[in-house]
């Protein structure tokens, strides 16, 4: 029998993804579940492909229009979080995958876990802001698996081996469009450069994390809940050509690393198909070809977001939360031409400044610090915004 899938946040790039594993593997996968933001034209044409019982579009409005373009055909739409939550936790679905961009994920992401879903996670912003919280209700209730490439290689590289025999993991990253810029470069840089990735084709906020090196400190956030490892046992190495994921290092001294070619349909499809490997049509490497692979330090003086995800997770509590909070703002304000590119890394470190971290107790503290975060970094966009 296929496996039934909920999807959450199918239109975007790893949702996109997804269905066309699906597509591809029609005997190991079906999809009882879509969820979305906004995106009616898009949330039609997959409805008519792949025939799901329910689907949610969180923009209430955008659902009552969905819901008029689909009328007759075998599906429920539902508008607003609610129905968002109400596919992350269907009967109908074993797996839901968890690919909403940003902490508007971290709601139907709990739910899913609370239902006792096995979790393909993408949406690494779930972990950051809330990681604790998370992996407590994970515990004995339901299966997190990494889509995110670096943590699909490390959880490949663990495969029946012992964590207490991990000295570190080592995340590789690209090292983005900016690789090798000064700050002075930098300064004038706009979202179009920045939208421009070099290895990987994805949604905007993560293109522009990986030009910040953002995205590097919040998956190494990710891979200290998902692998309960502290952060001197996580670290970070460019490596340009995007073809090893990510490295483990054992007790003795040995290494293990997962290449493959950068394509995020290899993740989705082991974290779908787990513990079962799925057979793929994309060519395999050519070792001859890639020739050579390097490695270097990352430049941390000209890239601090990869500092401040550190000092975040070791500060601990609700700094994660508000370091997320603060980035996501930050990015949205220079995708839109309000900020410069060096103000996002300034605006973070403020509103780090500015907090006094709390114990994640409970999601409401979690809710009301990433609420902070975001009143208070709009604030700032509007003060860099009119020149200060
Ligand atoms: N793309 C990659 O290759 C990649 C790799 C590793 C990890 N990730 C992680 O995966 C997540 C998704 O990334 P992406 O690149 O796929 O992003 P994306 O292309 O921007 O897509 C985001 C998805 O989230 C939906 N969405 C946004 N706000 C929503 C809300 N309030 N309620 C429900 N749905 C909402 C969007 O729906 P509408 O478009 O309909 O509004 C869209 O389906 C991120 O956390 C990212 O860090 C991505």
């Amino acid at each position: 029998m296929p496996r039934p899938l909920a999807i959450l946040g199918s239109t975007g790039s790893i949702g996109i993804n997804t269905l066309d594993v699906v597509t591809a593997h029609p005997e190991a996968f079906s999809v009882s579940g879509l969820a979305a933001g906004g995106n009616v034209e898009l949330m039609v044409d997959q409805i008519a492909r792949h025939r799901p019982s329910l689907v949610a579009l969180s923009d209430a409005e955008a659902a009552e229009r969905l819901s008029e373009r689909v009328r007759g055909q075998n599906v429920a739409v539902r508008g607003g979080m609610d129905g968002v939550c109400e596919v992350a936790t269907m009967d109908g679905a074993e797996t839901v995958v968890s690919a909403i961009v940003g902490a508007q994920g971290l709601v139907p992401t709990l739910e899913a876990i609370r239902a006792g879903k096995t979790v393909a996670l993408a949406n690494k912003e779930v972990l950051v802001c809330a990681g604790e919280l998370v992996v407590r209700e994970a515990r004995g209730q339901a299966a997190l698996v990494p889509i995110d490439s670096e943590h699909s290689a490390i959880f490949q590289c663990l495969a029946g081996e012992d964590l207490s025999d991990v000295r570190r993991v080592i995340l590789t990253a690209s090292g983005g469009p900016f690789h090798g810029l000064s700050p002075q470069q930098m300064a004038a840089v706009t979202a179009q450069e920045a939208l421009d990735h070099p290895n990987w084709e994805m949604g905007p906020k993560v293109t522009v994390d990986s030009a910040t090196l953002m995205n590097k400190g919040l998956e190494v956030i990710e891979a200290h809940w998902l692998f309960d490892l502290p952060p001197e046992r996580i670290e970070v190495v460019i490596h340009r050509q995007s073809i090893v994921h990510s490295l483990v290092e054992f007790v003795d001294g040995s290494l293990l690393a997962q290449l493959a070619p950068p394509d995020m349909r290899l993740p989705i499809a082991y974290a779908l198909s787990y513990p079962r490997r799925l057979p793929m049509s994309q060519p395999g490497l050519s070792l001859v070809e890639i020739g050579q692979l390097s490695f270097e330090r990352p430049d941390e003086e000209t890239f601090p977001c990869l500092g401040y995800a550190y000092e975040a997770l070791r500060r601990g509590g609700t700094m994660p939360t508000v370091l997320n909070a603060a980035n996501e703002v930050a990015v949205q304000a220079f995708l839109e031409g309000t900020i410069a590119f060096l103000d996002i890394p300034r605006l973070i470190r403020a509103s780090l400044d500015r907090h006094e971290p709390r114990p994640v107790a409970s999601l409401d503290v979690v809710l009301e610090a990433d609420r902070w975060a975001r009143e208070i970094t709009h604030e700032a966009v509007a003060v860099a915004a009119d020149g200060g």
